[in-house]
């Protein structure tokens, strides 16, 4: 079979070891050839590129980013329709069977592409970890750890200058990377998306702690908060899918500084969570969802995304994964976890 590959929407560590090992995978058969798309769907658009070999997928595991390049672009989006131009491209360079690499937006491209008889085997990924049928995505377990990394240091210079210190970090609408992080990296105060906050817990908290002979305090902001109303009024919001990044850290900041006059610092984490060398969880997640998307286009399973399901790996139809997303269950173990040791999400 000609194999299509691509990699779509925001990059994260792991996707070269994915490319890796469907190229690996599917040369031990003997009988599949591959081609990498550029640039997300925008490749395929746009007739643009490479041929995928042994040669050049070799020394990229310890990579970041993709070696095909990303793109956000989306055939069906704004009334588009590029089902012609797709067909055309996937027809003229012979493909058999597409393998999306991506989020939500990219893998809806598949459901869509599905329906008009286009094969697809869909591969999950995102710092973000928020997609639905499966327990984990590659990617997120390195941005933890550059995550926690971060807050271990600004620890440090928050103690020595008795300051209330505001990480924010991505994630979008879910909280996972803020929570996971906020506990490994000992965070004292976690706002999500998920929990509503107002800035009078947050400082009662603060007060808290002083009393205590804490004179310092870490709070971890996820970057799609909602912002108490007070602050909300005063946000003008932006055209975008999400607010700029360190916009609504700065806000809270700004509001905890003034209630509690006490000095604040706001550091905004940005593209440094999605960039550097895949840890080794995620380069051996992301081999085992290589492997296992050929496998599906070995069986004809098309219409699959693969997925972590507890130790396993498995398989479940592409549509269930762009149902919706995974958010933080307020109610669950791990906020559960966070507040049995004292940390705060500012909601009471
Ligand atoms: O979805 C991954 C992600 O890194 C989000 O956490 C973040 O909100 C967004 O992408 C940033 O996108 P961009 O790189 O387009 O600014």
């Amino acid at each position: 079979m000609r194999i299509g590959l691509l990699t779509g929407g925001g990059d994260c560590p792991g996707l070269n070891a994915v490319i890796r090992a469907v190229v690996r995978r599917g040369l031990a058969d003997g009988e599949h050839s591959f081609i990498g798309f550029r640039h997300g769907w925008a490749g395929v658009l746009e007739d643009d590129w490479i041929e995928l070999t042994y040669q050049s997928t070799t020394g990229i595991l310890p990579r970041g980013g993709t070696i095909l390049g990303t793109s956000r672009t989306n055939p069906f989006a704004e009334g588009r329709d590029g089902l012609a131009a797709i067909r055309r491209t996937l027809s003229r360079r012979g493909v058999d069977a597409m393998i999306p690499i991506g989020g939500e937006d990219t893998l809806g491209v598949a459901v869509r592409l599905g329906r008009e008889g286009v094969a697809a085997v869909g591969v999950p990924k995102t710092i973000d970890n928020d997609l639905l049928a499966t327990d984990q995505t590659f990617g997120f377990d390195t941005a933890l750890h550059t995550v926690t990394d971060a807050i271990d240091k600004i620890h440090t210079t928050a103690e020595s200058h008795h300051r209330i210190m505001l990480v924010e970090v991505m994630g979008r609408t879910a909280g996972w990377i803020a929570l996971g992080a906020g506990i490994a990296g000992g965070a004292h105060v976690i706002l999500l998306p998920e929990i509503p906050f107002s800035i009078g817990n947050v400082c009662k908290f603060v007060e808290e702690r002083q009393r205590s002979g804490k004179r310092f305090t870490i709070i971890v902001v996820a970057e799609g908060i909602e912002l108490p109303g007070d602050i909300e009024k005063s946000f003008v919001s932006e055209r975008r899918s999400m607010p700029r990044q360190g916009a609504k850290a700065s806000l809270v900041g700004a509001a905890i500084a003034a209630a509690s006059k006490r000095e604040v610092r706001v550091t905004v984490l940005g593209h440094i969570q999605r960039g550097g060398s895949p840890s080794p969880f995620d380069r051996i997640l992301g081999t085992r969802f290589g492997v296992a998307a050929v496998d599906l286009i070995a069986r004809r399973e098309f219409g699959k995304m693969v997925t972590l399901r507890g130790p396993d790996v498995e398989a479940v139809p592409i549509e269930e994964a762009c149902r919706g997303l995974r958010l933080v269950d307020p109610k669950g173990g791990l906020v559960h976890t966070a507040r049995s040791i004292g940390i705060s999400f500012g909601d009471r």
